[in-house]
C-alpha cells in the first residue's frame, strides 16, 4: 500500500549510543533478508524499512561531519559489529538513505533547517499519499531532553494535512529520583502528549521478555500454578562479566540501581508478577503492570547488600571516595526478590522462580534442592524446568536422578534469528505505534517511588557498599540474604546448554 513518507531523525547521532544500538538496530531493519520459496527458490526479500519511503537524518553538534559520519558508520556496521551478518552492498544502500544534520539541541534556526530537510525529503517522494511520519529518536543526555522537546515541538511536528504523526523515542534515565521525573514529566507533559512518547527499555525488547505473556497466560499448566501457594522465591538475576569500561563518568552519577534495577530488572518483575490483563490491549497490558508496582512493599535497609568492585575508584573519572554501588541484592517483598552485578565471573540476566517443597516428601526431595523454573533471557536463550530429583534413573534400581525439561531456543529454532531488542522496540515506534513495549509515564513515577528512599541513603554514605574482587562470584552477604529469603541452593547442579 501507498503510505506516507518515514522521517527518522537520531539526534546524538555522533554519539556512541546511536553508533552502537540505534544505528545498527535501524541496519538490520533495513536489511533484506533471504528466504526460500518453493516457486523461485532464494530471494531476498526487503526488510522492514523501505528505500523509497524512508530517510534518516543523523543529527549532532559536530560540524561538517556528513561524509566522515557515513564513513564511520560504514566502518562500524560492515567490519566492527553488526548485529548480523552484514552484506556489503546493502551497508551502502542503507548510508544512501542516511544524511548527517548539524545543530545544536537549543537553537531555533538548527530545527527550523531540520525542519526543512525533512519537508525536502516529504516533496521528493512519488509513491506517498502525502502523509508524513516523523519519529525523533533522543539518543541525548537528559539534561538537553527539556531543549529539544520544545525545539521539535515548536518547529519539528508534523503539519501535513493529509495526516501522519511525530513520535518521540527517549532513552533512560528518566530522571534521577521520584522528584526529578516529576518535573520532567511535567514539562514534557506539557509539550507532548503521552501517546507520543515512547519509553525505550531494551529489556522490554528481548525475546524471552516478550515471551513471558505468552508462556504465562497460553498455557493451562501454569495459570493454577503460577501464585504465591507454589512458588517460594522469584530471583530476577542480571550480571555482567565486565566493569564500567569508559562509562564510568555516567555510571558513577546512576549506580547500578538507577542503571540496571529501577528499569529493566523492574519491568521484566512486572512481566513474571502480574495478574492476566483483560485483553492484549496495550493499554490494559500497561494497566496490569502498574499494578504490580503498586503492589510491592518499602523496601527494608536490613534486606539490601550493595557492593562495589575493587578498582572502581581508580577510575579517572570516578571520585576516590565513591560510594556508589556496581552490585546490589534487593529483597522486594511479597516473596519477589532481584539482584544485579557488574564486573562478575560470568555475564547472564536471567529469572530462577523457586518452588515450593513437595508436601509429604516420600523421595527425600528436599535435600537434593528444590524445582525451579529458569528463564534465561541472555545469552543462550532458554526455558527450563529443574526436576531436582524428579526423574525415576532409568535402569533397575528404583534411584532417582536430576533432569530437566529444556526448551533451548538454539535448539529448538534452528535456523532462526533473535532480533535485538532495539530492532523490535524500533519497528514497534514506527510500524504498529503499539506502546505496549514502552514504559508509561505512571509507571515510571511508581518504579521510582520505592526507590526513593533507598537511593538518598546510600547517596549520603548511610549504607555503604562492601568491596569485591572483580571476575568472583560475588558476595556471601548477598548469598546469606537470599537464603534467609527462602532460597535453597542446590548442589551440584549445572544446566548444561543443549
Ligand atoms: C544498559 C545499561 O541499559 O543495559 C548498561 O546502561 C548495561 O550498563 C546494559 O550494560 C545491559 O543490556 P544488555 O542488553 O546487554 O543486557
Amino acid at each position: 500500500p501507498v503510505r506516507g513518507c518515514l522521517s527518522i531523525v537520531v539526534l546524538g547521532a555522533s554519539g556512541d549510543l546511536a553508533k552502537k544500538m540505534t544505528f545498527p538496530a535501524l541496519f538490520n531493519l533495513y536489511q533484506q533478508v533471504p528466504a526460500y520459496t518453493v516457486q523461485f527458490g532464494w530471494l531476498f526479500i526487503q526488510g522492514f524499512l523501505h528505500s523509497d519511503e524512508v530517510r534518516i537524518f543523523g543529527y549532532a553538534r559536530t560540524r561538517n561531519l556528513d561524509d566522515e559520519f557515513r564513513y564511520r558508520l560504514h566502518r562500524f556496521l560492515d567490519h566492527d559489529k553488526v548485529v548480523s551478518p552484514a552484506q556489503t552492498e546493502d551497508v551502502s544502500e542503507f548510508l544512501h538513505l542516511v544524511k548527517y544534520i548539524s545543530g545544536s539541541y537549543d537553537a531555533e534556526e538548527d530545527f527550523r533547517s531540520l525542519d526543512k530537510e525533512i519537508n525536502e525529503h516529504k516533496s521528493s517522494k512519488v509513491q506517498q499519499d502525502g502523509s508524513s511520519r516523523r519519529l525523533f529518536y533522543l539518543a541525548l543526555p537528559p539534561s538537553v531532553y527539556p531543549s529539544a522537546y520544545k525545539m521539535i515541538k515548536l518547529f519539528c511536528m508534523n503539519k501535513s494535512k493529509y495526516g501522519g504523526w511525530t513520535r518521540i523515542v527517549i532513552e533512560k534515565p528518566f530522571g534521577k529520583g521520584f522528584g526529578l521525573l516529576e518535573k520532567l514529566s511535567n514539562q514534557i507533559g506539557e509539550l507532548l502528549h503521552e501517546k507520543q512518547l515512547y519509553r525505550i527499555d531494551n529489556y522490554l525488547g528481548k525475546e524471552l521478555v516478550q515471551n513471558l505473556m505468552v508462556l504465562r497466560f497460553a498455557n493451562r499448566f501454569f495459570l493454577p500454578l503460577w501464585n504465591r501457594d507454589n512458588f517460594d522465591n522469584i530471583q530476577i538475576v542480571f550480571q555482567e562479566d565486565f566493569g564500567t569500561e569508559g562509562r564510568a563518568g555516567y555510571f558513577d552519577e546512576f549506580g547500578v540501581i538507577r542503571d540496571i534495577i529501577q528499569n529493566h530488572l523492574l519491568q521484566v518483575l512486572c512481566q513474571v508478577a502480574m495478574e492476566k490483563p483483560v485483553s492484549v490491549d496495550p493499554e490494559h497490558i500497561r494497566d496490569t503492570e502498574v499494578r504490580v508496582l503498586q503492589s510491592v512493599c518499602p523496601i527494608q535497609s536490613e534486606e539490601v547488600v550493595l557492593g562495589q568492585y575493587e578498582g572502581y575508584c581508580e577510575d579517572p573519572t570516578v571520585p576516590d571516595d565513591s560510594n556508589t554501588p556496581t552490585f546490589a541484592t534487593i529483597i522486594l517483598r511479597t516473596h519477589y526478590e532481584k539482584w544485579d552485578r557488574k564486573a562478575l565471573n560470568s555475564r547472564k540476566s536471567e529469572i530462577r522462580i523457586q518452588f515450593k517443597d513437595v508436601p509429604g516428601d516420600i523421595f527425600e526431595s528436599k535435600k537434593h534442592g528444590r524445582n525451579e523454573l529458569a528463564i534465561r533471557l541472555q545469552p543462550s536463550e532458554a526455558i527450563y524446568m529443574k526436576l531436582t530429583i524428579g526423574v525415576k534413573q532409568p535402569g533397575l534400581e528404583m534411584d532417582t536422578t536430576q533432569s530437566e525439561l529444556d526448551l533451548s531456543y538454539k535448539q529448538c529454532y534452528q535456523g532462526i534469528t533473535i532480533p535485538e531488542a532495539y530492532e523490535c522496540l524500533i519497528l514497534d515506534t514506527y510500524d504498529s505505534g503499539h506502546q505496549q513495549h514502552f514504559v508509561r509515564r505512571d509507571e515510571l513515577t511508581e518504579a521510582w517511588k520505592f526507590f526513593t528512599p533507598l537511593l538518598p541513603r546510600i547517596e549520603n554514605g548511610e549504607i555503604k557498599p562492601i568491596l569485591y574482587k572483580r571476575g568472583t562470584t560475588g558476595l556471601l552477604e548477598a548469598d546469606d540474604l537470599v537464603q534467609k529469603a527462602g532460597y535453597v541452593q542446590t548442589q551440584d547442579y549445572v544446566w548444561i546448554e543443549q
